[in-house]
């Protein structure tokens, strides 16, 4: 029997049957997935602290001591460069679990906020002061590792003690994302925002392209020029599509160097997901990849990473560029936001009725199958 304070155990297999169904016969997933504690703790144990997960850029930390720290479902870790390359590590005291170092910058060591035990930047324990009198042997002291990966720039990690091979789990994406050529570009900008809603609502929106015509009708909207996509399904719940739009700015015009590898022309785009919580979008003259991270069942935050190809930064006022595209980008997360809040608020509610799928939405049904099958098994 279970103990009276004990959470219900979510029933996967027979709330998320509808969503197993063909696409034309599928139903959205009900509320409980997205507003509930026991979907949260699902979605960390099965999905977050198993799969490889992108953390940034390793442009981003350019010099040894350089450091970002990130904070994964709950679990807060440390990215740092040290003399022997990129390492990622728990970002928790060998004493008494205190977060080492916040935020981001350059150090030489990191020093524990809370009682100053010092660890050099790959994290062995150098110090602990006032311990001579202590039993324990601290001087194979470290920080706990974890497994790190690259790809095309990106730094990638894994919780997990036995993960997949990285080489195998990328396989599947290197073919269909041929225009992500991403480590032929250079980081312009990041934006950061945080949404009121669970993560899935936010990867789910990002590959939405039924929403886009009417939701950004006054933005991007207008450029859409198709309503039958190609989507390719890509093992392992990630997907990939190109689509005729525009770059993204205000006129649909170029902003930015056109990215050599793209023949097309300025109506290239391009759209895909490494699952679970990376997004891409490609344009003619830019990059971007959102990475979603979740912070409870209602909060998430989300990590905009602009890249653009080394011609664009040469440009007379690339910087006047720059703060336009961002500020555009920001208008367009904000109209996506006014959706993707509401339907977290009558997903708090508990009575939302899941409504049926448009073949626009096959991008999402192959995604949420994949999420259903991991966090049912
Ligand atoms: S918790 Fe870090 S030194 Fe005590
Ligand atoms: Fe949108």
């Amino acid at each position: 029997m279970n103990a009276p304070n004990a959470p219900v155990a979510l029933d996967v297999a027979s709330l998320g049957a509808p969503m197993r169904k063909p696409l034309n016969a599928a139903r959205h997933l009900p509320s409980e997935f997205y507003a509930s504690s026991q979907a949260f703790r699902l979605d960390k144990e099965r999905i977050f602290l198993t799969h490889w997960l992108c953390v940034g850029r390793e442009e981003e930390l350019p010099k040894v001591g350089d450091y970002f720290t990130r904070n994964v479902v709950g679990e807060p870790i440390l990215v740092v460069r040290d003399g022997s390359g990129i390492a990622a590590m728990q970002n928790q005291c060998l004493h008494r679990g205190v977060e080492v170092v916040f935020g981001e910058g350059n150090a030489r060591r990191f020093i524990c906020p809370y009682h100053a035990w010092v660890y050099d930047v790959g994290g062995r324990l150098t110090r602990a002061p006032h311990m001579d009198n202590c039993t324990a042997d601290l001087s194979a002291g470290q920080l706990p590792r974890l497994r790190t990966a690259h790809w095309r720039g990106w730094i990638f990690v894994n919780f997990s003690e036995n993960p997949q091979p990285f080489d195998e789990f990328i396989a599947g994406y290197e073919a269909p994302l041929w225009f992500y050529r991403s480590d032929q570009c250079r980081l312009a900008g990041k934006v950061v925002v945080d949404v009121a809603c669970n993560w899935k609502f936010v990867a789910e929106n990002l590959l939405d392209i039924y929403h886009v015509s009417t939701l950004h009708a006054n933005t991007f909207g207008k450029f859409l020029k198709n309503d039958k996509f190609d989507f390719q399904y890509i093992p392992g719940g990630g997907v990939s599509f190109e689509y005729e739009s525009a770059p993204l700015t205000t006129d649909g015009s170029k902003a930015f160097a056109m990215l050599p590898w793209v023949q097309r022309g300025l109506g290239f785009a391009g759209k895909a997901a490494i699952f679970p919580n990376m997004n891409l979008s490609a344009r003619a003259d830019s990059l971007r990849m959102w990475i979603i991270w979740p912070v409870s069942e209602g909060r998430t935050q989300v990590h905009i990473y602009m890249l653009m190809h080394e011609d664009s930064f040469d440009a007379r006022d690339f910087e006047g560029k720059l703060a336009r595209y961002k500020e555009y980008m920001r208008s367009i997360v904000a109209e996506d936001q006014v959706a993707v809040e509401s339907m977290q608020r009558l997903a708090a509610s508990g009575r939302f009725q899941p409504g049926p799928l448009s073949h626009m939405e096959g991008a999402i049904h192959h995604f949420l199958n994949r999420y259903v099958e991991l966090v049912g098994a």
